[in-house]
C-alpha cells in the first residue's frame, strides 16, 4: 500500500456531486448509480494502483464500484476504503462483487462472499454476481489455448445449486441483490423460471462494436438492469485476450466524429452512449482526466437521436472477452460458450 492511500480522504473540488449522477432502480427498489468504476487491472495495473485510482474516482463523485474476488485487489481496495468511510458513509455506496468460478460449490459461495465483504471492509454487498456460468477456472496468466481437464459445459441443475446458495446470501442479509454475468438468452430461459430470487442485474460485455441487441433487449424486458462491462472496448486488455479480428471502438470514424463534435474523447463517448442507451457502464481508468470526463459525460449535453442511431449502426458483433480459457475438452471453440445458434453446447 502506498503512503498516499493512507492520507486522510478528501473530496475533490473538481468532481461531480453524486446527486447529479443519474441512477437505475433495481427490482429490489435499490438505486444503482448509472456509471460505476471498474476495478480490473488487466494484469498490468497493480492492486495498489487500482486502489489509488478507485480512491480518486470516489473523490470525484463515483459511488458505484464493480469489484470481484478474481481481480486480486479487494483487500487493497478495502484498505483504501477504510480512509473513505469516515468521510462518506458506507450506505452511500453501491458495491458489487462476484463469486469466482472456483467457488461455485454451494458451501464455497458463502465463504467467498464473506471473504470479499471482509477484504472490502464494507459490511455487506449491494450486489453479488455469479461471475461466469461455468465452474471452470485456470491458473492466472495461463496460455489462452490451454484447457482444464476438469472444465465442463453449462449444466442447469449445477448452476441452480450455486444460485440457491446466492439466494441464501440475500436471506442472511450478506448481500442486498444477486445477479448473473456472461450468460446468454438460452441460459437465462432455463435459469429465470427456476429462481426463487431473480437476478436484479445481468453484467455483460457491451461497447459500440459489440452491442448485443437481442440479449440487451431480452434482459431489459425481464426487468433486469443491464450492466455493461469493457464499455470502451478494453483497449488495455492483456495481449493474450487479443485476436487479429478484434476491432477498436475508439478509432471508429463515427465515434471520432461525434466525439469531436461534443469536445470529448471517443472513449468518453463510449461511456456517454452506453448510459444514454440504458446500460450501466463500468469503465476502468487510472487517470483523473479520464475517469472525471467519463463521469461528467452522463450529466449534460445528451446525444441527439441521430447520433444515437449512427452509433447503433456501427455494431460489428465484435466480442473481445471470448472466454477461451473456460472451454472444456470437447468444445469446438470459444463460440461454444455463447450459444450462438440458440442452443447450449454440450
Ligand atoms: N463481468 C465480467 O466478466 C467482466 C469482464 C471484464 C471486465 N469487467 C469489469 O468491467 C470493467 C471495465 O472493463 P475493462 O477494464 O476491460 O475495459 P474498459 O473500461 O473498456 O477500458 C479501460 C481502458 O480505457 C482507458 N480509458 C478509460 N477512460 C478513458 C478516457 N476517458 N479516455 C481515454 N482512455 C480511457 C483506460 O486507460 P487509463 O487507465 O489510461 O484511463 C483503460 O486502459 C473492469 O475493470 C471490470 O470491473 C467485468
Amino acid at each position: 500500500m502506498t503512503d498516499s492511500l493512507h492520507q486522510p480522504f478528501v473530496i475533490d473540488p473538481d468532481g461531480v456531486a453524486p446527486s447529479q449522477v443519474p441512477f437505475r432502480t433495481l427490482t429490489t427498489g435499490a438505486k444503482m448509480p448509472a456509471i460505476g468504476a471498474g476495478t480490473f487491472g488487466s494484469d498490468h495495473v497493480t492492486p495498489d494502483e487500482v486502489a489509488a485510482a478507485v480512491r480518486g474516482a470516489i473523490a470525484c463523485g463515483y459511488r458505484h464500484l464493480d469489484c470481484a474476488s478474481v481481480y486480486g485487489n479487494e483487500d487493497r481496495i478495502g484498505e483504501m476504503l477504510k480512509t473513505v468511510f469516515p468521510v462518506i458513509p458506507r450506505e452511500e455506496f453501491f458495491i458489487t462483487s462476484k463469486v469466482w468460478n472456483d467457488a461455485h460449490a454451494p458451501e464455497a459461495v458463502a465463504a467467498s462472499c464473506r471473504k470479499s465483504i471482509a477484504d472490502l471492509g464494507c459490511g455487506y454487498l449491494d450486489l453479488y454476481l455469479v461471475h461466469w456460468p461455468f465452474p471452470n477456472f485456470h491458473p492466472p496468466f495461463c496460455d489462452v489455448e490451454s484447457r482444464s481437464a476438469d472444465a465442463v459445459p453449462f449444466e442447469i441443475e449445477r448452476f441452480m445449486a450455486t444460485w440457491r446458495a446466492m439466494e441464501q446470501l440475500v436471506d442472511e442479509g450478506l448481500v442486498k441483490a444477486i445477479g448473473t454475468s456472461n450468460v446468454t438468452i438460452p441460459k437465462l430461459e432455463l435459469i429465470l423460471p427456476r429462481c426463487r430470487i431473480r437476478p436484479a442485474v445481468n453484467e455483460m460485455e457491451l461497447h459500440p462494436h459489440f452491442q448485443q441487441p437481442e440479449l440487451f433487449e431480452y434482459v431489459q424486458r425481464q426487468g433486469i438492469v443491464v450492466v455493461g462491462y469493457s464499455p470502451i472496448g478494453s483497449p488495455a486488455r492483456p495481449e493474450r485476450d487479443k485476436t487479429p479480428e478484434d476491432t477498436v471502438d475508439v478509432e471508429d470514424p463515427v465515434m471520432v466524429e461525434i466525439a469531436h463534435k461534443h469536445g470529448i474523447h471517443p472513449a468518453t463517448l463510449c461511456v456517454k452512449w452506453a448510459a444514454q442507451r440504458g446500460q450501466v457502464p463500468i469503465p476502468f481508468s487510472t487517470k483523473k482526466r479520464n475517469y472525471l470526463a467519463n463521469l461528467k459525460s452522463l450529466c449534460s449535453d445528451p446525444l441527439s437521436d441521430e447520433e444515437m442511431s449512427r452509433i447503433a449502426s456501427i455494431d460489428r458483433g465484435c466480442r473481445l472477452i471470448k472466454g477461451q480459457v473456460f472451454l472444456w475438452q470437447s468444445a469446438r471453440g470459444w463460440e461454444d460458450l455463447w450459444d450462438l445458434d440458440g442452443t447450449i453446447a454440450k
